[in-house]
C-alpha cells in the first residue's frame, strides 16, 4: 500500500461545500476521505454518496451507538452505498448487530476504543473502571475484535499494546490524533508524528485539522507525505 493509501484526509470543515472544493484540490494525491457528524446535518451524507461515486475511499466515521436492532437496521442502510469504513462505539453488542447489519457488503466495521482526546480524568468522570488508558483500550480493542470488527480506532499511544495482541495483529488499526512536526495539537490529548504512527502499527492515519485548516491544503498533504517517506 502506497503512503497515499495510508493517509485519509477528515472533511471537518463547515460545509459540504467546502468539503468539496477540499476533495477536488486534494485530487490526484489524496485517495481516502472521512466524513463525520460535523457534516451529516449539513447533506454530509449526500455528499459521501457524491464522494464514493467519483471513485474515492470513503470512511464514515458515526460513532454509532444504539440498542441492536437499530445498529442493525441503520448500518444495513448505510452499507448499500459500499462505504469503505464505518465506525461504531465499541461495545460487543453494537459490533455484533452491525456485522449482522453490514451483510455480504465489503464495508468494514471498525471500533471506536476511547477518543484520542480523552485522558484518564476524563474517564473517571464518565465512570471507567481504574487502568491506564492503553491497557482499557487494548482490553477494548481485543472485545471488539471477537465480536466481530474488521479493525479498530486507536491512538498511537495504545497501538504497541493492541498491535501485540495477537488477536489484532492483522486488524485494520486507524488512528486519529496526528500531529506533522511543528503544527499544533488542538484538543487532541493523545498524539504522534505520522512516521511515529506508522512505525508503532497504525494501518491508516486519520488527519484533519492540519489539511483543512492549511492556507494551502495540498501543500501541507505533500509536506506530510514528503515527512513519511523521510523519517
Ligand atoms: O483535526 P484532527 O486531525 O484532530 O481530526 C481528527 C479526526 O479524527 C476528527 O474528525 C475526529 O472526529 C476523528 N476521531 C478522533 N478520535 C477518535 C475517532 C475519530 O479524533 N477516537
Amino acid at each position: 500500500m502506497s503512503t497515499k493509501d495510508k493517509i485519509i484526509v477528515a472533511l471537518d470543515v463547515e460545509s459540504c461545500d467546502k468539503a468539496l472544493t477540499l476533495v477536488e484540490s486534494l485530487e490526484g494525491h489524496a485517495n481516502f476521505f472521512k466524513i463525520g457528524l460535523g457534516l451529516i446535518g449539513k447533506g454530509g451524507l449526500e455528499l459521501a454518496y457524491e464522494i464514493k461515486k467519483r471513485g474515492f475511499n470513503v470512511f464514515l466515521d458515526l460513532k454509532l451507538l444504539d440498542i441492536s436492532n437499530t445498529i442493525k437496521n441503520a448500518v444495513s442502510g448505510l452499507c448499500e452505498a459500499n462505504f469503505d469504513f464505518l465506525t461504531v462505539q465499541g461495545d460487543p453488542q453494537v459490533i455484533k448487530a452491525a456485522v449482522e447489519g453490514r451483510g455480504q457488503t465489503d464495508t468494514k466495521i471498525l471500533a471506536v476504543t476511547f477518543l484520542t482526546s480523552l485522558n484518564r480524568e476524563d474517564l473517571d468522570q464518565n465512570l471507567i473502571k481504574p487502568g491506564e488508558i492503553q491497557t482499557l483500550a487494548s482490553s477494548r480493542a481485543e472485545k471488539a475484535i471477537l465480536a466481530g470488527a474488521d479493525g479498530v480506532i486507536a491512538s498511537s499511544k495504545e497501538l504497541p499494546m493492541i498491535r501485540a495482541n495477537p488477536l489484532c495483529m492483522t486488524k485494520i488499526i486507524v488512528t486519529p490524533g496526528i500531529r506533522p512536526t511543528n503544527s499544533a495539537i488542538n484538543d487532541q490529548k493523545r498524539v504522534a508524528t505520522p512516521s511515529e504512527a506508522l512505525k508503532m502499527g497504525a494501518s491508516y492515519l486519520v488527519i484533519g485539522r492540519p489539511i483543512c485548516q492549511a492556507n494551502d491544503p495540498l501543500a501541507a498533504y505533500k509536506k506530510i507525505k514528503k515527512e513519511i517517506l523521510d523519517t
